[in-house]
């Protein structure tokens, strides 16, 4: 067979196979495999020198025309593939813009959270600093520097989950108190400071108590403070908390860390006073324990009760969240069941 016939066949067989494939990398070996350089044409373009010199440029010019051929062919063959491969791309990734979007559930900050967070604002708008405690606390904080040494009968008042002998969950949030005041400069001034947190009691759960809860301690201590500023403080907040209208009562009370202590009420938010279920027809509505913070506390402290005098207080926000949004149950907020959590979104 001479080299044109041989030619000839080449760009048939292999015109047959590029309108055959469908693949790129297929065609990709047919270029290869033809044109390359241990392919057949080079093959034939090599061999000619053999022939004579009238022969050599006819095949050659012919082998030329070939190899372009194929390689047109080749490249149209590429340029069709890499289409049909682009739109099958593009339906595939088709966006059907009229379909329904897909519901994500956005979690919020827990109702407790909320409510500590609003007394936080409420307070550092006041000049107070937030102070983190310890929920695992010493014996010595918890108890004996709030003046309640070991045989003090108030220690019944407060059942406790002992770690070991010294070390407890704290069952309050008054020992920050202690803490807080002993490592307090007050060359640099007055001593103001709420502490948020979890405190902890021996208590069986039931849907008024839960031996998980949490308090705020109020805490500020400076030259000539009086009950007076303790009622203006409270007022401030109960009025942001539960509305403008509301007054605020002090009752006389008893806590070993206070003298005086007073228990405090805010008239009822829901009736107005006039008396109704949630404030069991008093008409007033009990939200903190408070006082004159003892002398034997602040000397505890190394500070000098006839020069210092402070007000503290602790409340719950548990029980305020209860009498806001009317929750019967406190263990609700502890079993973090979304469809009770979901009520309470904040924005
Ligand atoms: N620690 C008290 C309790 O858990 C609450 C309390 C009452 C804190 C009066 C105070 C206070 O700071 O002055 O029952």
């Amino acid at each position: 067979m001479d080299l044109q016939t041989q030619l000839e066949d080449l760009k048939t067989a292999t015109l047959e196979k590029i309108s055959a494939t469908k693949e790129l990398a297929e065609v990709e070996k047919i270029r290869v495999e033809t044109l390359g350089k241990k392919g057949p044409i080079t093959e034939v373009l090599r061999g000619m020198k053999d022939l004579s010199a009238e022969e050599r440029p006819k095949v050659g010019a012919f082998a030329n025309q070939i190899r372009d051929l194929l390689t047109e062919a080749i490249e149209e063959k590429k340029t069709v593939l890499n289409q049909v491969a682009l739109e099958a791309a593009l339906a595939k990734e088709t966006i059907d813009v009229t379909l329904p979007g897909k519901q994500i559930s956005q979690g919020s900050r827990h109702v407790l959270t909320q409510i500590m967070e609003e007394i936080e604002d409420t307070f550092v708008g006041m000049g107070y600093q937030i102070i983190e405690g310890n929920e695992v606390e010493t014996d010595h904080y918890n108890f004996e520097r709030m003046n309640l040494p070991k045989d003090h009968p108030a220690r019944d008042m407060q059942d406790t989950f002992y770690l070991s002998d010294d070390l407890l969950l704290r069952t309050h949030t008054s020992p920050v108190q202690a803490r807080t005041m002993e490592d307090h400069d007050f060359s640099k001034g007055a001593l103001r400071m709420i502490s948020p947190g979890k405190v902890f009691r021996r208590d069986t759960d039931d849907a008024t108590h839960s031996h998980q809860f949490h308090q705020i301690e109020g805490l500020v201590i400076d030259k000539g403070i009086t009950m007076a500023d303790l009622k203006g403080t409270l007022e401030t907040m109960l009025k942001t908390l539960f509305g403008e209208d509301r007054n605020v009562r002090l009752r006389p009370s008893y806590f070993p860390f206070t003298e005086p202590s007073v228990e405090v009420d805010v008239s009822c938010f829901k009736c107005g006073g006039k008396g109704c279920n949630v404030c069991k027809y008093t008409g007033w509505i009990e939200i903190l324990g408070a006082g004159m913070v003892h002398p034997n506390v602040l000397e505890m402290s190394g500070i000098d009760p006839t020069i210092y005098s402070g007000f503290a207080f602790g409340l719950g926000p548990d029980r305020i969240a209860m009498l806001r949004y009317g929750v019967n149950d406190i263990r609700n907020f502890y079993l973090n069941d979304v469809r009770f959590l979901e009520q309470f979104k904040g924005e």
